[in-house]
């Protein structure tokens, strides 16, 4: 393990306007995004879809890595050129999503557990060979009546941890994802409450395993209003929530927080991105706070592509608009007058 060179990715993942591409979508996930624009999810359909996001021309100014599945890591694009190959020609950092997704937790039916502790450290050395210089593991908290439950947060920041100790010992860093849902009704005090319990045992569970907090980044949740909340709070508020909560509950030794965007549109992601950014700056928060959006980086581009080749040019630009808007919200430079400007791209 060579914590320097971790501490060396992990800083670049988080370069100043720079953030992650997650297209790391499972098998399931990503039929159920396809299914929305009505294409079949073909391992052919799956290749031209992501491949044309890694070549978009210019995108690697604003993306620094990008997640990818299992199937994706061993995939050539359509000239057999590795796509692997493709994002780091460009500069861009391949990672791997290493989690095997969630099950039932034993005894708390409305909560999940997530697998795939048991022969990872083999998958890791694996995915290192095929390119991948840093890892995901998501872990899924619900809010609801009664939960999250202490046992919950417990189990799943524990495989948190167990998983971040494997990955840095295979020289990779990990992103460690606590997503706290924003499905249900709640209010954001509610969020808050799960997301401060979240991240207070997350990091006590990564200080017992010797996880090195130089050579890691976390990936959580923004403090949001539940997603059918009767009134959802603003982004100033989301501000206010989020960095009061990682004051209390995230080491200044981290280097830095990306983002997931857990459902929000993509606009209102960039937005709170903004907000949180506008005010860390003003509070001196000693982390760098960026993305590693999925949906929020996706679904302009998946629309606009809808599966048809004709469409990829359109898409490309589609994609590299947001990530360029997501960019701004990075620094603290959003305004939603951006959002016009699509065709000047
Ligand atoms: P979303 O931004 O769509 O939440 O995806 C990020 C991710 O990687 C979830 O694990």
């Amino acid at each position: 393990m060579d914590i320097a060179k971790l501490a060396a990715t992990a800083k670049a993942l988080v370069a100043p306007g720079k953030g992650i591409l997650a297209a790391d979508e499972s098998s399931g996930t990503i039929k159920r995004r396809f299914d929305s624009i009505n294409v079949e999810s073909t391992e052919e359909n799956r290749r031209d879809y992501r491949e044309m996001l890694f070549r978009t021309i210019g995108v690697d100014a604003y993306i620094s890595g990008v997640i990818l599945y299992d199937e994706t890591i061993r995939q050539p694009g359509a000239d057999g050129t590795p796509l692997v190959q493709v994002l780091s020609s460009r500069g861009i950092i391949p990672g791997i999503k290493v989690d095997k997704g969630t099950q039932p937790l034993s005894f708390s039916p409305n909560e999940l557990v997530t697998e795939g502790l048991d022969g990872l450290a083999a998958r890791l050395n694996e995915y290192r060979e095929l390119g991948a210089r840093f890892a995901k593991w998501r872990a899924v908290i619900n809010v609801g009546r009664d939960i999250p439950t202490a046992r919950c947060i417990e189990v799943n920041a524990h495989a948190l941890a167990r998983y971040a100790a494997l990955s840095q010992a295979a020289d990779l860093v990990p992103i460690v994802e606590p997503e706290v849902l924003m499905d249900g009704d709640h209010d954001i005090d509610a969020c808050y409450d799960a997301t401060k319990a979240t991240l207070l045992e997350t990091f006590a569970q990564l200080d017992r395993q010797g996880v090195s907090l130089e050579g890691m980044l976390l990936k959580p949740n923004m403090v949001l209003s539940g997603s059918s909340a009767p009134d959802r709070a603003p982004a100033e508020t989301v501000a206010e929530y989020t960095v009061d909560c990682f004051k209390r509950t995230i080491p200044a030794a981290m280097p830095g927080i990306v983002f997931l965007s857990g459902g929000q549109s993509d606009d209102e992601a960039t937005v709170n991105l903004n907000a949180i950014n506008v005010l860390a700056a003003r509070v001196g928060a000693p982390w760098t706070i960026s993305y590693s959006f999925g949906r929020g980086l996706q679904s302009a581009p998946l629309k606009t592509w809808a599966g048809q080749a004709a469409n990829v040019s359109a898409a490309q630009a589609a994609f590299h608009h947001r990530a360029q808007l997501t960019s701004a919200a990075q620094q603290g430079k959003y305004t939603p007058a951006m959002e016009g400007a699509a065709a000047a791209v």
